[in-house]
């Protein structure tokens, strides 16, 4: 019986950075019980932060700076090197041995991520653009000052998008151009490779990447683990988990997991530590508490303007980034303004806060009965956004997630930790809606990649619950047959009889008497 359903409890770590680019939080975590109902206990939680200088490179990328593919090659594999040191510091900070530990979950950083939900705001756009065309040069800037989020479709207009597309796009027509449409993208880096190399533990990865592919939104990612882990029978449950940006998790009351919805509600943190890092020259990242916020008042027209930003009108299931909410956002809204730091800060936090009331009164309420407000995220140690939330929701009953278990800062990490376990055995999202349909027809399709390198496997994955199907990459840790001591593990997947899905990592047969043993079946590298 696998060790799932056995219920037997396992280790595992999850590794996250969010786009606050504050650090790398490692969460080593206890798994028990079965899949429908596991248990997850934190063991340890451990931050790398990332010193000055990267977090600086890392916001200068995803901020949209140019940059050569050599910079972001080495970043991947020297975060690769930070994302493994967080996943050894913690199982330290527990004086546990990383061989105990069953696998690794990371979701890397991202530097880049797009979801283009449907072909409405991009039409929205690219009339604009019809109409913009012979003067685009003069207006590009102001246009783009107007419309931050409208920027990527400079893109697609700079290629050319034919009369023929629009008009197809117009009459709301699929199009399947992706040489000129862009396509949803998004990019994670912190090589996985690395991570299992400097481990020794099996790395599960890439979780957006195949979420999108799929056809999701690539984010969030944690619906599914907010489902298993905070449901309750009689309330209906609000999941808000304040990062960089904010996400909500929706579910009913008794839900079954098809019911369950998540999407990004806007910025979390991104406008207030952007503000805060003009304001203090980089010295600092963010508002501590809120304190600097509290002692400001709201800029009402400001933040009536910033409301109406296209992104918050949007329907989800939706997803949003740096690419939102980064510099292109503050210049638009905050550049020049002729008034007070507090003052701007606490109009910054209200947008917060007002857009996930929004979110909530336009896309939740009128469908979802929901009694409980559940806040994680560095946003939850900010007492004025939490006190706002409180004073605008007075009807939900309001809590932290550490309530639950799950410690506001370490929710996040022990999510990964938990999709990574559930990849590993192989589990599919577990929603009604993938067991019901049948193989072959997109949903939880399990496959390998035959023409990748031996160690890196694809597996069924943790699922945003609106995809049709995900996959994420396996990285195993690396077989050294000549350097591997005897008894040092390695591993192998054996596959299923349809020589589609991984049944099962292995341990490679009992070390030989002459000490090294190299892993059957793998070629040597
Ligand atoms: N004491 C605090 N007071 C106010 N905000 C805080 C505090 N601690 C952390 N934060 C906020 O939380 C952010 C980090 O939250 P986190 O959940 O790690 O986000 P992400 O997932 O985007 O990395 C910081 O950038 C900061 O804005
Ligand atoms: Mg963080």
């Amino acid at each position: 019986m696998p060790e799932h359903a056995a219920g037997k409890s396992r280790l595992a770590v999850g590794l996250m950075s969010g786009t606050s680019m504050d650090g790398v939080d490692a969460a080593l975590v206890r798994i028990s019980a079965t899949a429908d109902h596991p248990k997850v206990r934190l063991v340890a939680f451990h931050t790398l932060p990332y010193p000055k200088e990267v977090e600086d490179q890392l916001l200068r990328v995803a901020g949209g700076e140019p940059t050569f593919a050599e910079g972001i090659s080495g970043l991947n594999f020297m975060l690769g090197e930070a994302f493994a040191e967080a996943a050894l510091g913690v199982c330290r900070k527990a004086r546990i041995s990383p061989k105990r530990v069953s696998v690794i979950g990371s979701h890397g950083q991202t530097i880049h991520h797009y979801a283009r939900s449907g072909p409405l705001p991009a039409l929205e756009f690219l009339g604009e653009f019809a109409k913009l065309r012979p003067e685009l040069d003069a207006t590009q800037r102001k246009f783009k000052r107007r419309n931050p989020e409208g920027e990527m479709y400079f893109i697609s207009f700079d290629y050319g998008i034919g009369r023929k597309l629009l008009k197809a796009l117009q009459k709301g027509k699929p199009v399947k151009d992706f040489w000129n449409l862009p396509s949803s993208h998004t990019l994670q880096i912190a090589e996985a490779a690395v991570i299992a190399e400097r481990t020794s533990v099996p790395v599960v990865s890439d979780f957006r990447t195949a979420d999108m592919a799929a056809g999701g939104q690539g984010a969030p990612l944690v619906p599914m683990v907010d489902y298993l882990l905070l449901r309750q029978k009689r309330e209906g449950v609000v999941a808000l988990n304040v990062g960089g940006i904010a996400n909500v998790t929706v579910i009913p009351a008794n839900a079954e997991a098809g019911q369950v919805v998540g999407f990004d509600t806007g910025p979390g943190n991104m406008v207030i530590d952007g503000l805060v890092r003009q304001f203090t020259k980089g010295r600092k990242s963010y508002d501590a508490g809120g304190r600097w916020a509290a002692g400001g008042k709201a800029i009402e027209p400001l933040l009536e303007r910033m409301r109406r930003f296209p992104f918050f009108r949007r329907e989800p299931p939706k997803s949003a980034g740096r690419e939102q909410f980064g510099k292109p956002f503050l210049d638009a809204y905050f550049r020049g303004r002729g008034r007070s730091r507090p003052d701007l800060l606490r109009t910054a936090t209200e947008l917060t806060v007002r857009s996930v009331y929004d979110a909530l009164e336009r896309f939740v309420f009128p469908k979802v009965s929901v009694q409980r407000l559940i806040v994680s995220g560095g946003g939850a140690h900010n007492r004025l956004l939490v006190r706002r939330l409180r004073e605008l929701l007075p009807q939900l009953h309001i809590s932290l997630s550490d309530d639950y278990g799950l410690p506001v800062d370490a929710k996040e990490a022990m999510a990964f930790a938990l999709l990574a376990d559930r990849s590993l055995q192989g589990l599919p999202g577990n929603l009604p809606a993938v067991k019901e349909c049948r193989r072959g027809e997109g949903c939880g399709r399990q496959r390998r990649s035959n023409q990748r390198a031996w160690r890196e496997v694809f597996l069924p994955s943790a699922r945003h619950p609106r995809s049709a199907e995900g996959f994420c990459r396996a990285e195993l840790p690396p077989a050294r047959p000549s350097s591997r001591p005897a008894g040092q593990r390695c591993w192998r997947s054996s596959r299923s009889r349809d020589g589609l899905r991984p049944r099962s990592w292995q341990r490679p047969t009992a070390p030989s008497a002459t000490g090294a043993q190299p892993c059957p079946s793998l070629p040597s590298l």
